[in-house]
């Protein structure tokens, strides 16, 4: 069986990523990662508010009274609350480049443009393979309209990949107003060479009983993969940067739909954490077992035949079948 794919202009020996979560804190369990079978590992985020904290343009910034901003930051983790210095995370890239073969990909994880966009070309000199960039912005201020949240993710965009020569992915989230539209411009026009569909948004919660705002972080669940699948299947074929799917794989059925809707790469972060590291195998094992049993010989092969451009019925993605979804529901 054939799993190869192609990533950001990589070649990948099967379309299972890691994305980025503290499991790559640790340059062992990123050994254990290749050798259950991953395809690419994503590295866990060196955070703006960590980069600026921990830089002295940050200390300038502080002296020169930029009181707004450092009463800001005061909301964010303390330095010494990261786990991992940003030393640390470069030394982390060239060890895992030294120790393993799959491509190794740096995250950045920031909402303005600035100082810490300089890190990217540091992840390049460590020897990072590419870049995934995490705009993690939730636009609270009602003044600002979606034109410009957008502009924000493609100054970030271009101002990174005019530093970098490596391949740069974005990882989004769903809720832009015409997301078809702007993720062509992110491939289209600023040249993203992968577009991560999508970020899972941590939303919070209140607790009843005390009043309080609760940030707790639940894992994903299977039917997480609806939203993504969704957007995967209409934008296969229709941009020119690759398709990474994010959320909700608990399994290899999660991954096959997330490539017959037309992902380049499915991502997995939650199921490694409730099943461990060699669960990877497994999942790679049904993958295989599932296109034999269907008689598809690549990935390549399989991969967006259920997208809007393959069905028989592109409107199944689109606004009448959720008309009769609605209409054909059965009350009790
Ligand atoms: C504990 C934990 C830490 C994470 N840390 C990061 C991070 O540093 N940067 C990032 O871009 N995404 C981070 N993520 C998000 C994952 O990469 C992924 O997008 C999300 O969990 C959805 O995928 P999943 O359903 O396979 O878990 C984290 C997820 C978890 C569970």
């Amino acid at each position: 069986m054939d799993l190869q794919t192609t990533y950001m202009g990589m070649t990948l020996r099967n379309p299972l990523v890691i994305s980025a979560s503290p499991l790559s804190e640790k340059l062992d369990n990123i050994k254990k990662m290749e050798d259950a079978g991953a395809g690419a590992v994503v590295m866990f985020s060196l955070f703006e508010e960590q980069i600026r904290q921990e830089t002295a343009s940050f200390n300038f910034l502080m002296d020169q009274g930029t009181n707004s901003f450092a009463e800001a930051l005061n909301y964010f983790p303390g330095i010494d609350d990261y786990r991992v210095g940003i030393d640390h995370y470069l030394n982390l890239i060239r060890q895992a480049k030294d120790s393993v073969d799959i491509p190794i990909i740096g995250s950045l994880n920031g909402t303005t443009s600035g100082g810490w966009m300089d890190y990217a070309k540091a992840y390049q000199e460590a020897g990072a393979d590419g870049l995934e960039l995490n705009v993690f912005f939730i636009p609270t201020d009602t003044g600002l309209d979606g034109l410009s949240v957008e502009e924000r993710y493609l100054d970030i965009l271009r101002i990174v990949k005019d530093s970098v020569s490596i391949p740069v992915a974005v990882k989004l989230n769903p809720y832009f107003s015409s997301m078809g539209n702007f993720a062509k411009k992110l491939s289209d026009e600023e040249g993203a060479d992968g577009l991560v569909l999508f970020n899972r948004f941590y939303e919070p919660d209140i607790d009843v009983d005390t009043l309080e705002i609760l940030h707790t972080l639940e894992l994903s669940s299977p039917n997480e993969i609806r939203l993504p699948l969704l957007w995967l299947g209409i934008l296969h074929g229709k941009i020119n940067a690759t398709l990474a799917a994010s959320t909700g794989v608990q399994g290899s059925t999660e991954v096959i739909k997330y490539l017959l809707a037309g992902a380049d790469v499915v991502m997995t972060a939650s199921c490694l954490f409730k099943k461990g590291i060699p669960y990877i195998y497994q999942i790679l094992a049904e993958l295989e077992e599932w296109m034999q049993a269907r008689d598809f010989k690549s990935v390549n092969e399989m991969r967006g035949v259920m997208s809007q451009s393959n069905v028989a019925d592109p409107v199944a993605y689109e606004r009448a079948n959720y008309i009769k979804i609605l209409q054909g529901y059965q009350a009790v």
